[in-house]
């Protein structure tokens, strides 16, 4: 018996409140300790006097005494977390042109070509499609991905004066306003920024852009967890971040990185969960078979070692590459890759109210 195994155990407990997700998966178990005699499992509730609380407590304690009754003795507690800390926004001058935008949110990983990029452009327009006004930031300085996914290279945004100031007009495509470094670079000109340079131009192309008044403005981050990362947080008012990570155990190391910047002490912006990309391989001709190339439920283990809710899992198709490399994002069909991203966003705007 160990802690994997508990957390097998555990999976079998739905949330009848939450589609019948399973507690592991929305990121409740937030303990598990392992005695010679006795599992203590301590759950966590977002609020108090949840109604399912006994419940949960109740069918949490019944999945270990079946599946380990025999060798131990099992309790469950529970915890209240508090709700998550909206961002201190107390705006600077700067700040003004971000007032109007609910929720700003960093796609983040720790480790570069999980499909971060795929993963904010698919969930800008999945959202999109919801109903909600949602812009993207592009702020990978260093390999800026948005004009290739949105086929929008090329494109020369306009800049308006206010008042003194001059804004950056965002592009307007598929239903979101979108921002990109790239818009910036002659074709096929690497960009070469050096740190504070990378910095004040990532500023500007998220403060000083017109955008509309928004429910959702999602920051692609670079890759890595460098000063760039910890500049940004710091002149951004982010409300929190969504992770990004493949099934393999050997990301767990990367992903954890990712997570504890935004848990720095200095940083302190909640985690609204993980997506698990590349979850399994589903062939374009065998739209239900799964196969599990880089093992099964890595996403949910990693989720549930860190105490963050698995928020969605993204197969590995032929065609979001290649809506990726034609600029159509696999989140505005209707296929399985399109209503994995619209689930995805669909969660994430329950989580965020
Ligand atoms: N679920 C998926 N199915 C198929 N291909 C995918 C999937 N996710 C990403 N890809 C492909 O993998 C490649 C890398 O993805 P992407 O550029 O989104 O990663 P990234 O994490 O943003 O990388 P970087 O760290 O360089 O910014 C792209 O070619 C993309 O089309
Ligand atoms: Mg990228």
């Amino acid at each position: 018996m160990d802690k994997k195994a508990i957390l097998e155990s555990l999976s079998s407990v739905q949330h009848p409140a939450k589609q019948d997700r399973s507690i592991v998966e929305l990121g409740m178990v937030q303990s598990v300790d392992i005695s010679a005699d006795k599992v203590t499992v301590t759950l966590a509730f977002p609020k108090k006097r949840d109604p399912l609380t006994e419940y949960l407590v109740g069918a949490a304690r019944a999945a270990l005494i079946r599946d380990f009754g025999k060798d131990v003795e099992a309790e469950v507690k529970t915890v209240v977390t508090e709700a998550p800390k909206t961002a201190k926004r107390t705006l600077n001058l700067d700040q003004e042109q971000i007032k109007d935008i609910k929720h700003i949110i960093g796609i983040a990983s720790g480790k570069g070509g999980v499909g971060k990029s795929t993963v904010a452009v698919n969930l800008a327009c999945a959202l999109a499609r919801l109903g909600y006004r949602v812009g993207l930031a592009d702020a990978d300085v260093y390999g800026p991905s948005v004009p290739v996914m949105t086929a929008t290279e090329g494109e020369q945004p306009e800049a308006v004066m206010n008042g003194e100031q001059e804004l950056i007009v965002p592009l307007q495509k598929y239903g979101v306003e979108w921002m990109s470094i790239g818009y910036f670079a002659e074709k096929g000109q690497a960009l070469i920024w050096r740190g504070p340079m990378a910095c004040n131009a990532l500023k500007q192309m998220i403060l000083q852009v017109a955008w509309g008044p928004l429910d959702f403005l999602l920051v692609d981050m670079p890759p890595g967890t460098g000063d760039i990362h910890i500049s940004l947080l710091q002149d951004i008012p982010m409300e929190g971040a969504v992770i990004v990570t493949t099934p393999q155990t050997v990301a767990l190391a990367d992903v954890e990185k990712g997570v504890n910047m935004f848990r720095n002490k200095s940083i302190d912006r909640p985690i609204f969960g993980l997506v698990e990309n590349m979850a399994w391989f589903t062939p374009e001709e065998h739209p239900d078979e799964k196969y599990y190339i880089f093992g099964k439920n890595g996403g949910a283990e990693m989720a549930a070692e860190l105490g963050v809710e698995l928020l969605g899992q993204i197969p590995i198709v032929q065609s979001i590459r290649e809506c990726g490399d034609s600029g159509e994002p696999a989140a505005l069909g209707n296929g399985p890759d399109g209503l994995a991203f619209i689930q995805l966003a669909g969660r994430l705007a329950e989580k965020l109210g």
